[in-house]
């Protein structure tokens, strides 16, 4: 349906996103992964033709949209990052404001405005001034905003950044339903691995401007099926310890906390006896070791070397 043929986009010193192939199919939800900076506002952005790439190809329907945005522009909902409304106007009036710039008028906008108003669980703060509305229901106006016009595909730019967990949890379920019920594509940006587990049939994971891994959930977390992830609780840590944990070959990848040790060892070795040997020997009382079930961090964790949030 659409697609990012190589994909470059170059700021002054920056190269933000780099040769960058990425599609979505009708019906389904795609995740996009990566931390801050990764490149992911740029990449959806030039998806969603609101800017050009420095080089490559955007199709929509096989159509390129670079020089001819218009067919695009008809079908697409997009709910920017930074929250774009007027605070000193009600949710309604700020609904009526932008389902005009879609053309919509009269009944029909009337109409279109209680059912998103329903669908965002907004109909009971429906004339309230959107400036005493918390963050969560600013974000969720803002998207009530971009699904005016009944777009068939729905682009997210990290929709739940900074907002209460009752909030956040409504708008993944809000997304979930409109996916199943009305078979909305969603594109949906996040830096927050568990809501795009949670959300998503195939995903990308993006770091630094490079996509460095994209498939199924599944097929993304088979990338470690060769490996565990162990995690170590203390009170402390020594130097000892740690320089130990380091000189161990099959340790792939170590990430230290005050009170936490991540690491990733092979799947089929097993080193639960030498670690508490170890711990014995340089003195550390190791108050639990937990070894985790793959998840998304993990991967971008092996891939990358830093967690998802550093
Ligand atoms: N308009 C711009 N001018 C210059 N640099 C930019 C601009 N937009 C983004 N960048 C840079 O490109 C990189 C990727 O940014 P962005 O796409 O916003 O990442 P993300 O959305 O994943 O946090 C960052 O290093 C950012 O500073
Ligand atoms: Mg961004």
């Amino acid at each position: 349906m659409l697609e990012l043929i190589d994909i470059t986009k170059r700021f002054k010193k920056t190269e933000a996103v780099k040769n960058m192939n990425m599609y979505i199919q009708k019906g389904e939800i795609v995740g996009l992964l990566g931390p801050n900076g990764a490149g992911k506002s740029t990449a959806i952005s030039i998806l969603s033709s609101l800017a050009e790439p420095t080089s490559g190809e955007v199709n929509f329907q096989h159509k390129s949209i670079i020089k001819d945005p218009q067919e695009l522009r008809k079908i697409i909902g997009i709910v920017p990052q930074e929250i774009a409304l007027y605070e000193d106007l009600s949710a309604e009036e700020n609904m009526k404001f932008f389902g005009r710039i879609y053309r919509l008028k009269g009944k029909k906008l009337e109409k279109k405005v209680t059912e998103v108003l329903e669908q965002i669980g907004l109909s009971n703060r429906r004339k309230d001034i959107v400036k005493t509305f918390s963050g969560g229901m600013k974000r969720r106006l803002n998207i009530g905003v971009a699904m005016l016009h009944d777009p068939e595909i729905l682009v997210m730019d990290e929709p739940t950044v900074g907002i209460d967990p009752q909030s956040r949890n409504y708008i993944l379920q809000t997304v979930k339903r409109l996916n199943q019920e009305r078979q909305m594509t969603v594109l949906y940006t996040s830096h927050y691995m568990e809501e795009v587990e949670f959300l998503c049939d195939r995903i990308y994971i993006m770091d630094k401007g490079n996509l460095i891994a994209s498939g199924t959930k599944n097929e993304i977390k088979q990338i470690l099926s060769s490996e565990n992830t162990i995690t170590l609780k203390a009170d402390h840590w020594t130097h000892e310890f740690i320089d130990k944990l380091e000189k161990n070959p099959v340790i792939h990848q170590m990430r230290v906390e005050d009170h936490e040790i991540t690491l990733v060892v092979s799947r089929e070795v097993s080193i639960f006896s030498e670690l508490a040997k170890l711990a014995e020997k340089t003195h550390i009382t190791l108050t639990a070791v937990d070894v985790k079930i793959v998840t998304l961090e993990d991967v971008f964790l092996h891939l990358t070397g830093r967690a998802l949030r550093d």
